[in-house]
């Protein structure tokens, strides 16, 4: 077992650190096994950020943070593993990330993770059924979408989606797949409201001061309506403007207002879709 800091670094073991910006303290790196790479953004901005590669194989990708946000982390990569954390991903408090058994844990580009919040793909330890002896407890990906805020304390499992630009309301853990541009809540996990979007800038720290409507914020790419199937809107690559076009496909919609009508169910979009 060897731990470095961050710097350009390889091993007789095929480790290896790749990475072209400045050395720093601040990211801690044990490699356990063979094969294991990690690959640090030059412009990446870590505080108290552990990595520990259990296995062998294992991949480790921290993405940019151009805009001087902190990620901080205890994160563990086992056997053929990977764990991805995109760019200008944010953390209040060290977020515990693991992944090991060949899955993955990919966190888009912009989450923000507020404090004490963990993303567990696996449960440590293995379960299995007395009478047949197979596994119960299989190791299973994690996605978070681009965008997400997870609030104070809630608790990602294994096996499950979040789609871009939703919330996470405080203490919550979700065990099943959230979608794009809603806030979930409680344990497990449910959807309290749909087609909602958040803005990143603190209300008591950026004016107004009172924000009642979204004409007091900047908007970021992340306005959408709620899709009802997998799709994962289309992100504007430029910040939107005021007039920003909501993005869930015509056919989608289509399809989940006749759905809502056949249930007799007032739908839960109002206005027509452009
Ligand atoms: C989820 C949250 C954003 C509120 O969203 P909202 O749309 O205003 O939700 P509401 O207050 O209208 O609540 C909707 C329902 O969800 C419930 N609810 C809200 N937050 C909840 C939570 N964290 N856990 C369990 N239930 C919750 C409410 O009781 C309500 O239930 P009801 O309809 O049965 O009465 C807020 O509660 C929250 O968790 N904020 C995160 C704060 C945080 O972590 N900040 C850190 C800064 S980085």
């Amino acid at each position: 077992m060897k731990t470095v800091t961050l710097a350009p670094y390889s091993d007789e073991n095929g480790n290896r650190i790749e990475f072209t910006g400045t050395p720093t303290e601040s990211i801690h790196i044990t490699f356990r096994g063979k094969n294991n790479l990690a690959r640090i953004h030059s412009e990446a901005k870590a505080s108290k950020l552990r990595i520990d590669f259990n296995g062998n194989n294992g991949t480790f990708l921290l993405g940019s943070n151009r805009h001087k946000r902190t990620f901080s982390g205890n994160v563990r990569v086992g056997q053929d593993a990977e764990v991805r954390i995109g760019d200008e991903v944010s953390a209040t408090s060290s977020v515990l990330i693991s992944a090991v058994e060949g899955v993955s844990v990919d966190i888009g580009d912009d989450v923000m993770f507020a404090s004490r919040n963990e993303v567990r793909a696996d449960d440590g330890h293995p379960i299995f059924d007395v009478r047949t002896g197979k596994r119960v407890n299989d190791a299973q990906s994690i996605k978070i979408g681009q965008h997400t805020w997870i609030g104070a304390g809630a608790i990602i499992l294994a096996g499950t989606k979040i789609g871009q630009g939703s919330v996470i309301g405080i203490g919550s853990i979700v065990t099943r797949d959230i979608p794009n541009n809603s806030i979930a809540v409680g344990s497990p996990a449910q959807v309290v409201r749909t087609d909602i979007a958040w803005e990143r800038p603190h209300l008591g720290l950026v004016r107004p001061f009172y924000k009642p409507d979204a004409s007091t914020v900047e908007k970021s790419p992340y306005w959408h309506l709620t899709a009802d199937d997998d799709t994962v809107p289309k992100v504007a690559p430029a910040a939107a403007s005021g007039s920003q076009k909501l993005s869930v496909p015509r056919a989608a919609a289509t399809r989940r207002l006749r759905q809502a009508a056949r249930r007799g169910r007032t739908a839960w979009r109002r206005r027509p879709f452009r």
